[in-house]
């Protein structure tokens, strides 16, 4: 439990034991201002309006009957009724100290009971074309969510939903089996998937043969003829292969085993189609089978059409994520299933919600989420492109970001050995990129900045990672093992005692996270705690001479718990840290 939850459990109880109604709230939350105690519990106006009785009475009528001994030192109210909660200096000692001796920072795993199922769908690049930057807010993103959640204690399944299928990959398979014949491996001929793919294209539109042949071999791709899977495979296997590398440079927890993509559900489309008429859900239009949404009409009333299946028999992406979500409810039986995709899908992700519930392919109490995120933009105020208005291959662009990274490193610190030297550039330049992009409002666009992002400076993941490193070169000097000590911690200094209370509110802060799925709340939580830090390193001497021992103890504790908690976060966001930069 963490303490505002703790403090609301226990106005709550203080509440009802003054006679005030069960469904009068606590509404206790961290204050907002210095000099109005720690957290403040804000019910009592409410209550007062709901029993027809002067809120600062009913304040006062609340504190007798609050039981926070040992927890509060002091308890006041405020203006029209506000209760401030000051938090004794012992107890808040006391939670650092078990926080510090625990690698989990005493936060709690989700019971059984309270454990979900959780679908979280991100990254599903196509494989016909190489990742480029459009792929990497969800990937990103997606994967923060599920460390998190993971972390919680939650039953988390990634499914990486990659466009394996549909009617390019006839071309492509065409193209792929003339290369062969050139005596090419698969993996050579596909070594740079945007070449293969112009070549491809270039060839459908100029010779007649061969794009009768890549149709040829779209219909027996889905026919199931074995000759055409193999090419089909081996292409999906190359292709599948250049975004492993991608997630491994990111630092993204995918693996092959996420892997579940539209090719996945294909003997499943018929059977779908067939059941949605069957409950007149998609009726004929045109040739094609259409569900009409009346929820989603225009203004003029006319209602939102969701294709199906084309004129011709052909399924649509809304057919394959129709399946995807009845998989997911029903055979890996999620309690929740966030899909984490670009807000230009918005419509399409609203169309397949409703037409699945309609359809009773998932249970009423199962959550579908579409966490929707704005556009990656150059300076320029337009979406991130090359010079020449190409789009930026992934690969490249954290190659650059290492690159930019090893200059920046290698200016602050020159004695660094180059292996070394390198490591960190690493760590700090595709920490850079993804802190850079988690750190915003998700559902804002965001300006790509490349010396922003890796400045030392501001809430950047430079900044966090130099903190870090510095609470470990404190230990190196004072020649102590972190997390070794086992003195008292005290709370006294103003500035320990900021820190100690944001520190404390770790699993606050992931609790939301989770909830809304908004990383940037952690980058700003995580933020906090560096800048505090800040304060308390310049404010209270550690290993200065004169600091008496039990105090220098103390602080040191305080210091690990520091450098845990900006590990954790971090790793929480999927960025690593060093112990030198
Ligand atoms: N392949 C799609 C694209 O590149 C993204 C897939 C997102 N997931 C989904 N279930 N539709 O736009």
């Amino acid at each position: 439990m963490n303490i505002r939850e703790l403090l609301n459990d226990k106005v709550q109880q203080a509440m009802l034991a003054a006679g005030i109604p069960a469904e009068c709230k606590a509404l206790v939350a961290p204050s907002k201002k210095a000099g109005f105690g720690d957290y403040q519990a804000n019910g009592a106006m409410g209550a007062a309006k709901a029993t027809k009785s002067n809120p600062r009475e009913l304040a006062g009528k609340i504190l007798e009957h609050l039981a926070l001994d040992g927890i509060a030192a002091k308890l006041d109210i405020a203006g029209p009724g506000f209760i401030n909660i000051h938090l004794d200096p012992a107890w808040l000692a006391e939670q650092l100290s078990t926080a510090e001796k625990d690698p989990r920072l005493a936060i709690a795993q989700a019971s059984d009971a309270e454990a979900q199922t959780v679908v979280i769908d991100y990254s599903g690049p196509n494989l016909a074309k190489e990742m480029h930057v459009g792929h990497l807010r969800s990937t990103i993103i997606g994967d923060a969510l599920a460390r998190l959640l993971e972390f919680q204690g939650h039953n988390v399944i990634r499914q990486n939903h990659v466009g394996d299928w549909g009617t390019q990959f006839g071309m492509l398979i065409a193209e792929l089996e003339e290369q062969l014949g050139k005596e090419r491996d698969a993996e050579m001929a596909l070594q740079d998937l945007e070449v293969f793919y112009q070549q491809a294209k270039k060839h459908f539109d100029q010779d007649e043969a061969f794009a009768h042949k890549a149709r040829d071999y779209v219909v027996r791709l889905q026919s199931g003829d074995p000759e055409i899977l193999k090419l089909w495979e081996e292409f999906r296997t190359v292709s599948l292969q250049h975004s492993k590398e991608i997630y491994q440079k990111l630092n993204v927890t995918l693996t092959d085993n996420d892997v579940c993509g539209e090719s996945y559900y294909n003997d499943d489309l018929s059977v779908l189609v067939k059941e949605l008429q069957d409950q007149g859900l998609a009726v004929e239009d045109q040739g094609a089978q259409v569900v009409f949404l009346e929820e989603l009409a225009d203004k003029d009333a006319n209602p939102s059409p969701v294709i199906i299946q084309k004129q011709g028999g052909g399924y649509l992406y809304a057919t394959t994520d129709l399946a995807a979500l009845r998989y997911r409810a029903g055979q890996l039986d999620a309690d929740r299933i966030m899909y984490f995709i670009d807000a230009r899908q918005s419509l399409h992700m609203q169309q397949v919600f409703i037409t699945a519930r309609k359809a009773g392919f998932v249970h009423p109490e199962v959550s579908l989420e579409h966490h929707a995120f704005g556009t990656m933009m150059g300076k320029d105020g337009k979406p991130f492109k090359t010079r020449t208005g190409g789009t930026v291959k992934l690969a490249q662009l954290l190659e650059e970001a290492v690159e930019r990274a090893a200059q920046v490193v290698l200016a602050k610190s020159p004695e660094l050995d180059p292996e070394a030297a390198a490591e960190i550039a690493r760590k700090v330049g595709i920490g850079a990129v993804k802190y850079a992009d988690l750190s915003k409002t998700r559902t804002n666009d965001y300006v790509f900045d490349w010396d922003k992002m890796l400045s030392f400076d501001g809430n950047t993941a430079p900044y966090l990672q130099y903190a870090y490193t510095r609470i470990q070169s404190i230990f190196r000097k004072a020649d102590v093992e972190p997390g070794s000590l086992s003195g008292d911690i005290s709370v006294a200094a103003e500035q320990e005692r900021a820190l100690a209370i944001r520190l404390l509110q770790l699993s606050e802060a992931l609790e939301q996270v989770g909830r809304e799925a908004q990383p940037h709340l952690l980058c700003t939580y995580l933020y906090d705690i560096a800048s505090l830090y800040m304060a308390f390193y310049e404010h209270c001497p550690i290993l200065k001479s004169d600091v008496p021992e039990a105090l220098r103890t103390s602080r040191l504790r305080l210091c690990h718990l520091v450098a845990q908690t900006l590990a954790t976060g971090l790793e929480l966001l999927g960025i690593e840290v060093m112990d030198r930069m």
